[in-house]
Order: structure tokens, then C-alpha cells, then sequence
């Protein structure tokens, strides 16, 4: 066996080896993709090709930290049932034995070509980087090419994770970067046909008066409407009031991109995502047209070594797929509709009349569920509060236009809340309630919290309640697995 065939060889023996506990977890994710065993993290190589979507994974068979990553793949025809492909690549090469990092594919000339990072680590702990490709001709199999880009002058080590595209013919790549300054930043490759790649320097960041942390990770450029989008995860951005309270952020820029200065005009930054649990989003563009983002539900952080799935050997999952619309320079997120085939039969009450008292669901919901909450005739509405479960919070106060979720710590023992402000109030609310997370579309997506929870699954209770008077329409589905 050759290193690669070995390192594949282990991998698929952890899978086998491990399979009946990672499906006796009761905490194992019903319509999420997750890991097969061990560590998942960032959506990497996000595709639709030949009519199939393709999404590759960070993976770390071998156990629930971070270490050496490979690409893990999965398949689906419809975004909503994914099957477990052969592993994509192993870290076996000199230029990626430390990690086959983050990266992402183009279709070209009829084969499906991936761009990802090598990292390396020498004894000292000393970091080398290296952009790689690798190709397939049936999606399936790959075949590495090798380095393409050198580190370039000006920056450290932590230079990765490109993404490429193509624009009025030429190919584009973005890298997430760090200055030798220690400042985060988003640089920018351009070649004629994918082989040969040009450095045409910082499109954001520094050099451009954009002071944002020490790195910047996983960046993606996409249109949307008539603007640009520089989508990345900065880190080392200090929590301010209600903003930046993870350990490390993901969001974007709204602007414009111009093509012949090489540079990206955009708009300050926006965290896409409010909740605990959001990192190193990937998008694609589909054969409909839409922009469909999927993120890693963690951020890397000291909350990781708390999950109670690492007793039962993995760790993570995706959020679902979400369709990108842009509504007045702001990126509006939805659940992509092919996740209305999960659902079984609602039950809908409508015109609940809550004043100042509580509205108790009358069944239990299960622990897959989708609910959709809407709230009519809110003027005379201070307050509004949604319990589920033994764990989660969700409050709205009229007041200050502030909506909260609160989960129960996975540290200590007490409740913690992320916020954010809802300018013209609230509206609605869609949850997607897994065994052991939850997304919370607010107003039609304006807003997104996703969050991981563990709860006992012993309280399958909902209830909501109010201070002031509001009519509240809520129908729930059980989501199939
Ligand atoms: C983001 C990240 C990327 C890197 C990958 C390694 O979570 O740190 O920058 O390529 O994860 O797994």
C-alpha cells in the first residue's frame, strides 16, 4: 500500500470500527450532514456539477480534534438526502501532510477541478503553505496535481483556503490572508486557464483601510443582484455590545468588485449569522440560479471540547442549505425549499390571542421539527417569548427592537444569549429544530441564529408567551429523518 492507499485504508476502518455508537448518540442529527466518525468542519469545494451537488467536508477521521484534514464528500440530487462518497483527498503529500485544508471546485473542460490548501508542519511546529489541484473526470475520484501557488512576499503562513470562479473569462481566486503584519486580509489571484496564476495583490483589508482582526479565513465572492459580495471569517475581532461575541466571526461586505485595480469597494462588515454556532460559510451558484450557502455549525473555540458527541466519537455538523437573496444592500438568508419535502403533516393553530399571558403548544413536538411562527397586530406587543425544550429562549423586547436566543451554557451552569437588533420589529420566526441544533430564520430570514444545543429530550414542550397583546399563527411539522 502506498501512503495515500494507507491513510484512505484507516480512515474507512475508523468509519467501520465506530458506525454503531456514532448512530446510538441520541444527540445524532436527523436531517443534517454530519461526519461518518470523528471531527467535521468547514463545507469545502461546494458544487452542482452534471446535475448532482457535491459537497466536500473537513474531516478528521481518526478522532474529535483538529489535526491533519481530510476531504471527506458527499452527494445529493436534491440538497436534502446526501450519500457518503469515497474519501476525496488524504493529507499523503509532502505539500499537504499536515492537512488537505479548505478549498473549493470549478467545473472546466467537462472534468471537476478542486483548489485547496497544503498545509505542512515541520518538527519546530513552523508552518509552509501550499495552494494544490486536484482533478476528476467523474466527480468521484481525484487525482492530485500538485502546488500551483507559492506563498507570496508580504504575507505569513496562514494564507489559505482558496475559492475560484470564473468572470467574463478569466478565473479568479481569493485566499485568506495574513499580512506580515499580523493584519487579516483577502488577496487576489487571476488566471487564463487554472494553471497558471497571477497575484494581483489585496482586493480588502489593510491596504485598504480595513482593520478587521489578524487573519482572515475562508473567503467567497459571489454577485448578487447588481452588487459584489466578499463573504470571509475574520478572527481577532473584538465583541462589541451585542456584535462579535464568538471567538471568531463570519460575514461580509457588501459592494462592488472591480476587476481591472484588482480591488474590492465595500461596505463595513456584517456578521451573517447571529447565533453561538457559525463559521467558514461556502457558497455555490446552481443550475436555477440561486446562490446556496452552506456553513459550519461551530466556530473553533474552547466550547468544542464540551459536546457530549464526543462520547460518542464525532463532533459538528452543517447548517442546512440556505438560499442568499439581497434585500436593500443586506444579504437575506432562506432554507432552500427542498426542505419542505422533510415535512410530515402540520398542525396549524391560528389567531392564538396572547395578553399578557402564556399559550402552551397542545402536543409534544419532536426533535426534528420545522415551526413557523407568525405575529399579527403587534402595536399593542412590549415583549414576546418563545420556550423549547428544556434549553432554549428565544425573546423579543419592543422596546429596543432586541431579539435574543439563550441557550443553556455547554461550559457552566447558566443560560447564555446572543442579540441582535431588529430594525422595523418582528414579524416571524422559522426554526428548524434538530436533535441537536437550531436555526431561527427571523423576519423572512433578515435575520439568522443557528446554535447548537444538547437538550434532554425529556421536554419536548413549546410555549410562547407575551407582554402587551398579539395574535400569533404557529403551525409545526415534524421534519423526516
Ligand atoms: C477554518 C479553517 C480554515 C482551514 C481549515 C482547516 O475553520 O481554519 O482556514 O483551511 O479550517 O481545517
Amino acid at each position: 500500500m502506498n501512503r495515500d492507499e494507507e491513510l484512505r485504508y484507516k480512515a474507512y476502518q475508523e468509519i467501520e470500527l465506530h458506525k454503531d455508537i456514532v448512530e446510538r448518540d441520541p444527540h445524532r442529527q436527523h436531517y443534517h450532514v454530519v461526519p461518518p466518525v470523528g471531527l467535521l468542519n468547514d463545507p469545502n469545494g461546494f458544487i452542482q456539477w452534471k446535475g448532482t451537488y457535491h459537497l466536500f467536508f473537513q474531516w478528521m477521521p481518526f478522532d474529535t480534534t483538529h489535526g491533519a484534514k481530510y476531504w471527506g464528500h458527499y452527494s445529493s440530487t436534491d440538497l436534502v438526502n446526501w450519500s457518503l462518497e469515497p474519501i476525496a483527498l488524504a493529507p499523503s503529500n509532502w505539500y499537504d501532510k499536515n492537512g488537505c485544508y479548505s478549498g473549493s471546485a470549478v467545473a472546466h473542460n467537462g472534468k471537476m477541478k478542486l483548489f485547496y490548501t497544503g498545509n505542512v508542519k515541520d518538527e519546530q511546529n513552523n508552518r509552509e503553505t501550499y495552494q494544490c489541484l486536484a482533478t476528476s473526470e467523474d466527480g468521484i475520484e481525484f487525482s492530485k496535481q500538485g502546488v500551483v501557488i507559492e506563498l507570496p512576499e508580504g504575507y505569513t503562513a496562514h494564507f489559505r483556503d482558496p475559492k475560484v470562479w470564473q468572470h467574463e473569462g478569466s478565473w479568479y481566486m481569493v485566499i485568506g490572508a495574513q499580512t506580515t503584519e499580523e493584519e487579516g486580509c483577502v488577496v487576489l489571484y487571476e488566471s487564463p486557464d487554472l494553471e497558471k496564476w497571477e497575484c494581483k495583490g489585496q482586493i480588502a483589508g489593510p491596504a485598504h483601510g480595513d482593520n478587521l482582526g489578524y487573519m482572515w479565513e475562508c473567503p467567497d465572492m459571489f454577485a448578487l443582484e447588481d452588487k459584489d459580495v466578499l463573504l470571509f471569517s475574520p478572527q481577532g475581532v473584538k465583541a462589541d455590545g451585542v456584535l462579535y461575541n464568538n471567538a471568531h466571526q463570519s460575514g461580509y461586505m457588501v459592494g462592488q468588485m472591480d476587476y481591472h485595480h484588482s480591488r474590492f469597494h465595500g461596505s463595513s462588515f456584517v456578521e451573517i449569522d447571529r447565533g453561538f454556532d457559525f463559521y467558514a460559510p461556502q457558497t455555490t451558484l446552481d443550475d436555477h440560479g440561486r446562490r446556496i450557502m452552506f456553513g459550519w455549525m461551530s466556530v473553533p473555540d474552547d466550547q468544542e471540547a464540551h459536546h457530549p458527541t464526543i462520547n460518542y466519537r464525532w463532533i459538528h455538523c452543517m447548517t442546512v442549505p440556505r438560499e442568499l437573496q439581497l434585500c436593500n444592500s443586506k444579504v437575506y438568508q432562506t432554507p432552500i425549499e427542498e426542505l419542505k419535502q422533510l415535512r410530515e403533516e402540520p398542525t396549524t393553530i391560528a389567531n392564538i390571542n396572547l395578553a399578557n399571558q402564556q399559550y402552551v403548544w397542545p402536543s409534544e413536538l419532536d426533535c426534528a421539527s420545522e415551526i413557523e411562527i407568525g405575529l399579527n397586530n403587534t402595536e399593542e406587543m412590549t415583549s414576546f417569548e418563545l420556550e423549547l425544550f428544556d434549553c432554549i429562549t428565544l425573546s423579543y423586547n419592543q422596546h429596543d427592537r432586541e431579539f435574543s436566543l439563550y441557550r443553556n451554557s455547554l461550559i457552566h451552569d447558566e443560560k447564555e444569549s446572543r442579540s441582535c437588533h431588529l430594525s422595523s420589529g418582528l414579524q416571524s420566526m422559522r426554526l428548524f429544530v434538530d436533535a441537536s441544533s437550531i436555526e431561527v430564520f427571523v423576519n423572512d430570514g433578515e435575520e439568522v441564529f443557528s446554535a447548537r444545543i444538547f437538550p434532554s429530550h425529556t421536554n419536548q414542550d413549546m410555549a410562547v408567551r407575551s407582554e402587551g397583546t398579539v395574535n400569533v399563527d404557529i403551525t409545526s411539522w415534524t421534519l423526516k429523518q
